[in-house]
């Protein structure tokens, strides 16, 4: 169990050169992998008593892992919200695993847990809120969203009598992690609120304004509000101040989903968009989203530091020895989780070596290649949804198209069959959309000519046979 020396360097030279090989192909790999994989090594590997070869294992990840399916790594990358996977985020890890640090309790590592803090504090400056709120920093959105979902229902008094009198909003477009954490949270059973959404999918203020009304004219009780900064279909941001307006004086607690679109709020130009966010009581922010980490680290943010520990705190007979020491608190108090891993690392360690400014110019350059997406796939004939307020947009080829729903989910087959780059799609009101979302950062101007190219290519070879 323990290697060393020859042994403990040919076990990190190989898997470091595996990694190594992987970084120098990886704009040639393709972005999407159609073929059916069966894993056959990967199969035929059961744990067995005696170990296996390195270099046997290294090929079974390399063969039945990592070549079958969507490749996140690649700038080909452009479907659902994808991130990319920056190098540092491995080091971190890294280093994270080896030395094993606990980063749940200040008192057993004090120095990651103030590293932990920091980089929340750091995400709490950015988005405007009091220096005195935090959070936790989580594996993603979802469990960020579950945690402020939780600590809102306690916060509010939300008691199992009252949840079927209890009232959350939010609109159509509020990301299914947020219809998953509301029913882990026991909220099922309360009324879910469905806020109709203008033409750019934002949540229409005045109907929110008179849903409230009548709820609380008809006896029940509202109590929260969900709101997105960045929606997935198509990143669209709610008229955030308005609404926390709302939430204000009608007393309910204020939800931000910023899990894909927060970290657009380093780009001077955009901080606009997000007027209003510094006013909610809780938010999602994704780091492996945003910040293009290898996926696992979301964070939620909350203002109100004594309703997310009243929410999750618990004391252990065997954990008498715990010194609580107030000014610096402990992640294991403000989550879920206990063991945890000491995944603030894997962003304090690129966001140290690199500095801000190489994210914020990465963030620029994918609005940018989104704007240019939009405005030439017009040019080539495609229907577009709404201007993009950030990095994703919808498109669909409609023009003479007799079953455009039909069109475009071959369209997208041939695109995803092609493989070079790889495009998801969504439906809105029945209407099928194909989506385009940069956010790899590995994804340049010549990515996006190449999808044109692609789409153009398969648009014509499958028109003659879909029109009459
Ligand atoms: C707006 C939004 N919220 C929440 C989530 C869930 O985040 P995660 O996948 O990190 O759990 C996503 C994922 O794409 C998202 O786009």
């Amino acid at each position: 169990m323990e290697p060393q020396g020859q042994d403990l360097e040919d076990l990190t030279k190989k898997i470091v050169d595996y990694g190594h090989q992987y970084l120098n192909n990886v704009d040639s790999i393709n972005a999407y992998s159609s073929e059916a994989s069966e894993a056959k090594l990967l199969q035929n590997a059961p744990f067995a008593e005696d170990g296996r070869n390195l270099d046997d294992l290294i090929n079974i990840i390399k063969t039945d892992v990592d070549k079958p399916g969507i490749n996140p790594a690649s700038g080909g990358h452009l479907g659902y919200i994808p991130g990319g996977g920056i190098y540092p985020t491995a080091m971190g890890d890294y280093l994270a695993a080896v030395v094993n640090k606990y980063a749940g309790v200040f008192y057993a590592s004090p120095g990651a847990v103030q590293l932990e803090n920091m980089v929340l504090r750091w995400m709490i400056e950015l988005i405007g809120f009091p220096k005195i709120s935090l959070g936790n920093l989580t594996s993603g959105g979802s469990i960020a969203n579950l945690i402020a979902i939780v600590t809102a229902r306690d916060a509010k008094g939300i008691t199992s009598e009252k949840i079927k009198k209890s009232c959350i909003y939010l609109t159509k477009q509020a990301h299914h992690s947020v219809h998953k954490a509301i029913r882990i949270a026991g909220l099922a059973e309360a009324h879910l609120q469905e806020i109709d959404v203008d033409e750019r999918f934002k949540m229409d203020v005045h109907k929110l304004k008179t849903q409230i009304d009548s709820d609380i004219k008809n006896g029940l009780l509202p109590f929260l509000v969900i709101a997105s900064a960045g929606t997935t279909d198509i990143g669209a941001i709610d008229p955030l101040d308005e609404i926390a307006d709302i939430a204000s004086t009608s007393n309910l607690w204020f939800h931000v989903d910023a899990a894909y679109g927060g970290f657009f709020m380093l780009v001077d130009n955009l901080k606009a968009k997000f007027k209003g966010i510094e006013k909610a009581d809780s938010l999602t922010i994704d780091p492996h989203k945003g910040l293009f980490l290898a996926y696992g680290l979301g964070a939620v943010i909350i203002k109100d530091v004594e309703a997310l520990r009243n929410s999750h705190y618990y004391q252990a007979n065997y954990m008498q020895d715990v010194t609580e020491v107030l000014e610096e608190p402990s992640p294991a108090d403000l989550s879920p989780e206990l063991t945890k891993h000491f995944r603030g690392l894997r962003m304090w360690l690129p966001l140290q070596l690199f500095g801000v400014s190489v994210f914020r110019k990465a963030l620029e350059e994918k609005i940018l290649l989104c704007q240019y997406f939009y405005q030439k796939i017009q040019e080539l004939g495609f229907d577009v949804g709404p201007d993009p307020e950030l990095s994703v947009c919808i498109y669909r080829f409609a023009d003479g198209i007799d079953d455009k729903n039909k069109f475009n989910a071959e369209l997208i087959k041939a695109v995803q069959n092609d493989g070079r780059i790889y495009i998801s799609s969504t439906t809105i009101d029945g209407v099928f959309w194909l989506r385009l979302a940069v956010l790899v950062f590995r994804t340049h101007k010549k990515t996006i000519d190449e999808l044109l190219y692609i789409l153009e290519k398969k648009r014509n070879s499958l028109q003659p046979c879909t029109q009459n």
